[in-house]
């Protein structure tokens, strides 16, 4: 059905009304108004607790972005995806993540397709290579168990087993070390082929169309450093593909008995759920892999049917609509205080911005709001050393995503306080600041003369009434982590309903493909000069003029 452009809706206009209300709400005041704030504005589900009390938002601003949401459609729309319906328009196809996280036996047909029988057929075939793998018994050609996997892939063919390999670190196997190359630059390869024995590695080539030029010279190039060490008929203990396209895979030379499928309604920022994660169940085990299925699929459950006022997606994805629209955050800011995500932030950035990026309406109209702010970060407390500075104190808001585990995996003593410590009082900093007249307290206690003080006190001044929301889990766990992936999507998912865009497809990663292309040719032979501007031009001359002869 197609929706009326979203500034001319009842809901929010009522919301830009409220907003206008809101401009002179200070986070301190509403936390002195409400001492019940934080159990009002907090909710959990699947082992997640979200405290949004931290945003600029009251009960109201919650009725009304609620309104929003139903006005949109987020429940009609949340259902269409979850029953398989062709959701994603732009390509005509389902968008299915959530049925590779389903239970075995849980009936899903589309299309005629059992889908729940499918993935799990291809689950029980990544079970049984994966324990081979990991028992010793999948040995290379020369009879020697694997030490080391190489991931082949980029974008969601990387980023997300990156992501929760890392995540989950303190459950992998300790004979088995990860590699992941993604980039084209060949100093990401050199650096992994320096490290790894033939005999004793195995390449995964992951990629859903086996096609993405990265991918295909990355994996061109490790077959080559493979078979320089090694005979063709070596090949097959050595390398396996993750894919949709069985035609490619065979014809890159890879035996299709070892690849393993998945299908076009798995997007690539949503696979690591699907064969796209064997890096991720070969790290962790079958076991531990299931249970990030689980802990996602926990999710998928409450987010079909919790009510959306008590809906943590949901939530997170309206005070994320609040900022970003009322508040005019242009970015949104990932803390993780939790070394082991220090790959979340960059996970997101795909599937948040790949996802929502976009600027026309699902019927091809601009859209008459702004849309996906960009998101970024790094972990806490690195960050506080590094940018927090502007966060603090610079002329933009920028929200913020506290995420933390109650418990560490490790039993380092001092540690985990120090860390907790540091997040929460970051959080109560940035919605505290402090005033011109506590700076000036302060430093007349300690001593200092009026001049500097007057000096000093604009300097020392935090504003405060910066927004952030804190998640928290008991421990990162696959569990947990399938949680909080599955948390993210489905806020991305709500995010782009009510911008009423398409969020699966990805077309603004084309035309840069396209272009690479040419200039690669013409690095390798004649410029066509005419073909580009002069800065393109001179770029190209300069980089054919390094070439060694
Ligand atoms: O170019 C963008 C993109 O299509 C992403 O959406 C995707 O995750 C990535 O490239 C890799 O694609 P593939 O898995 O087909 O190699």
């Amino acid at each position: 059905m197609r929706q009326p452009l979203l500034t001319t809706t009842p809901a929010y206009q009522a919301l830009q009304a409220h907003a206008t209300d809101a401009k002179g709400w200070q986070l301190r005041q509403l936390f002195a108004d409400d001492p019940e704030r934080f159990p009002k504005l907090t909710a959990d589900a699947a082992g997640l607790f979200l405290d949004f009390s931290k945003n600029r938002i009251t009960a109201r601003t919650l009725e009304l972005l609620v309104d929003l949401a139903r006005e949109r459609g987020v429940e009609a729309q949340r259902d269409a995806m979850l029953s398989g319906e062709k959701i994603n328009l732009t390509e005509q196809r389902s968008v299915l993540h959530t049925a590779l996280r389903m239970p075995r036996g849980k009936a899903l047909v589309v299309e005629g397709q059992d889908v729940n029988a499918d993935v799990h057929n291809v689950l029980d075939r990544m079970r049984v290579f994966t324990d081979k793998v990991r028992n010793g018994t999948w040995l290379g050609a020369s009879g020697k168990p694997i030490t080391d996997i190489v991931n082949i892939g980029i974008g969601g063919s990387d980023l997300g087993p990156k992501m929760a390999v890392l995540a989950l670190r303190s459950f992998a196997h300790p004979r088995l070390t990860m590699h992941f190359v993604s980039n084209v630059d060949g100093h990401d390869m050199d650096a992994v082929l320096a490290k790894v024995n033939h005999e004793t590695t195995l390449f995964i080539v992951a990629s859903k169309t086996f096609t993405t030029a990265e991918t295909m010279l990355n994996a061109g190039t490790a077959r080559t450093w493979f078979l320089g060490r090694a005979k063709e008929e070596d090949l097959a203990r050595h390398f396996v593909a993750v894919s949709t396209n069985t035609q490619a895979v065979a014809a890159f030379g890879i035996d299709t008995d070892n690849m393993f499928p998945f299908w076009d309604w798995v997007g690539g920022r949503y696979s690591v759920w699907s064969a796209i994660g064997l890096s991720v169940a070969l790290a962790v085990g079958f076991g531990y892999f299931e249970a990030l299925l689980e802990g996602a699929h926990a999710m998928d459950e409450h987010f079909r049917t919790a009510p959306l006022e008590e809906n943590l997606p949901v939530l997170l994805a309206l005070t994320g609509f609040w900022n970003r629209e009322f508040l005019g955050a242009t970015s949104l800011s990932i803390a993780p205080y939790h070394q082991d995500l220090s790959r979340f932030p960059a996970y997101l950035q795909q599937l948040d911005m790949e996802s929502n990026g976009k600027r026309v309406t699902k019927s091809g109209q601009p859209v008459d709001t702004v849309t996906c702010p960009v998101v970024w970060g790094e972990c806490g407390t690195n960050a506080q050393h590094a940018y927090f500075q502007l966060l603090h104190q610079g002329t933009d808001i920028v929200p913020i995503d506290f995420i933390a585990a109650l418990r560490a995996t490790h039993d380092l003593p001092g540690h985990h306080d120090a860390l907790l410590a540091n997040c929460f009082a970051q959080s109560e900093a940035f919605m505290k600041g402090k005033t011109a007249d506590e700076v000036r307290a302060e430093l007349t206690a300690q001593g200092l003369p009026a001049a500097k003080i007057d000096e000093l006190v604009p300097h020392r001044t935090f504003p405060g009434n910066r927004p952030s929301n804190t998640i928290l889990m008991e421990q990162l766990t696959p569990l947990t982590l399938g949680a909080l992936i599955a948390l993210y999507e489905h806020k991305t998912f709500v995010q782009g309903v009510i911008w009423d865009i398409a969020s699966f497809d990805q077309w603004g990663v084309e035309l840069g493909k396209v272009l690479a292309k040419k200039i690669q040719a013409e690095l390798e032979g004649d410029v066509d000069q005419a073909a580009h501007d002069s800065s393109t031009n001179g770029l190209i001359i300069m980089a054919k003029a390094a070439k060694l002869p």
